[in-house]
């Protein structure tokens, strides 16, 4: 496939899943809107369409909690194929949602689209509107998942990650209950080989958190004490900063200086505390087990996403990179979720290995900021390796390019539009 195929197949992709004004991550497998799919694809939607982009955006911010927080899955449709489905969560909204979150790449998305805009005042209006949603779900992060105000929030699910069945989670998740477990029927493994998904003890424990929290009636002012699984994880932490530093310009160009100030005293008081979320041991960042009070002996590429926010200079980067360069050289196809090395590592199931390349662009974004070009273009390369290969697949063998998980898969699409476009490489026509 050259880089014209690519393009096209990416834009074939985005419409084949476009229900007009949200878009579903593939047909089948996952056939709702989830949230930071959605953010993320508006990317690549603003290149066809600016305004189809902004809409992605807003039709989920519609489904925003009176409480602040944005839910991870908004249900427009009725659908068999997935579980849990709304008669599992019972959230209690007018149009059904999940009862939990997923990591907040809205902030990081809005700036941009802003910059990609024709800054009328229409967009204006909108924007202002995007970055308030934005400001009220990054209060409720520290209001209700760091009650103790350690300047980190906490996941109370694996799936609020997005990287949901990572080596990070396995201590803490082991930890939870599960003898008031439901029974249930996965829908996942009928879409996708059952290699290359979540296996029953982590799906048992899945369902046993959210049953928890359904007990609570979804009341987040009781949600994070009543957890059995609090886990503090430095790449979602570094999407928040880095999403709060995003509004505060923005809200500093859109004539609201209160909302700037907000974000940055949040955005400043998480950069200092992520420092305590170092370990040396493994040279990058690791999860805090909130509930043991211990670091996650785990070297995921979660760790490697403070790169969003490290200013120039700052005494680990290097470290990070040379991680990064030292991954791409055993695993030559997009960034390992997990690195090769550990015992751990599987390179077809999930996010124990597969290379995904949502997480390769908030890497390449990190690197831009900190004048990282060379690194960043590396791992461009290692991404449309993957696509040239093995198509728009939702992950990959980080080894052998191998697709994996879902097909025509929406944000893998919408990444390779952003890459194409936005990032150095010229489209043969
Ligand atoms: C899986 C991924 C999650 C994503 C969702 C929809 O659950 O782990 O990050 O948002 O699929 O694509």
């Amino acid at each position: 496939m050259n880089t014209l195929d690519m393009l096209q197949e990416a834009n074939r992709i985005l419409s084949i899943n476009d229900k007009g004004h949200y878009t579903v991550p593939t047909q089948g497998l996952y056939p709702f809107q989830w949230n930071w799919d959605s953010c993320l694809t508006a990317l690549g939607q603003q290149s066809l369409n600016n305004d189809r982009a902004w809409i992605e955006i807003e039709t989920l911010v519609a489904h925003q909690w009176d409480d602040g927080m944005v839910p991870h899955i908004v249900f427009h449709e009725h659908d068999d194929g997935y579980f849990p489905g709304p008669d599992v969560w019972r959230t209690g909204r007018p149009t059904p949602t999940s009862g939990i979150t997923q990591p907040p790449v809205m902030g990081l998305v809005l700036e941009q689209l802003w910059q990609r805009s024709p800054q009328d005042e229409t967009t204006r209006q909108r924007c202002v509107k995007l970055i308030e949603a934005a400001d009220r779900w990054h209060a409720w992060f520290y209001r209700c998942r760091d009650p103790q105000q350690t300047g980190l929030v906490a996941l109370l699910h694996p799936w609020e990650s997005g990287r949901d069945n990572s080596i990070d989670w396995d201590a803490a998740l082991a930890a939870v209950p599960v003898d008031h477990v439901e029974p249930y029927e996965r829908r996942d493994t009928l879409h996708v080989d059952a290699s290359q998904r979540p296996t029953k003890f982590e799906y048992d424990r899945y369902v046993a958190l959210l049953q928890t929290f359904r007990d609570l009636n979804w009341d987040n002012s009781k949600l994070h004490d009543a957890s059995p699984f609090q886990v503090v994880d430095p790449g979602f932490n570094a999407i928040l900063i880095h999403s709060d530093r995003a509004l505060a310009r923005l809200a500093g160009q859109l004539d609201r200086p209160e909302l700037a100030s907000a974000a940055q005293r949040r955005a400043d008081r998480g950069t200092t505390a992520l420092e305590t979320l170092w370990s040396a041991e493994h040279s990058q960042y690791v999860c805090l087990n909130r509930k043991s009070g211990g670091l996650v002996d785990s070297a995921s590429v979660g760790g490697l996403l403070p790169l969003l926010v490290l200013p120039d200079g700052h005494p680990h980067l290097n470290a990070l990179c040379r991680r990064l360069n030292h991954s791409l050289d055993v695993a030559p196809f997009g960034v390992a979720s997990h690195p090769p090395e550990d015992s751990r590592f599987d390179g077809r199931r999930y996010w124990r290995g597969p290379s995904w390349l949502i997480v390769n662009y908030l890497l390449i974004k990190g690197l831009q900021d900190n004048n990282n070009a060379a690194l960043a273009e590396r791992i461009v390369n290692a991404s449309l390796r993957c696509i040239e290969q093995s198509g728009c697949s939702e992950y990959y063998h980080p080894i052998t390019g191998e697709a994996l998980g879902g097909g025509t898969f929406t944000w893998t699409a919408a990444m390779v539009i952003e890459f194409l476009q936005h990032h150095g490489v010229s489209v043969a026509a």
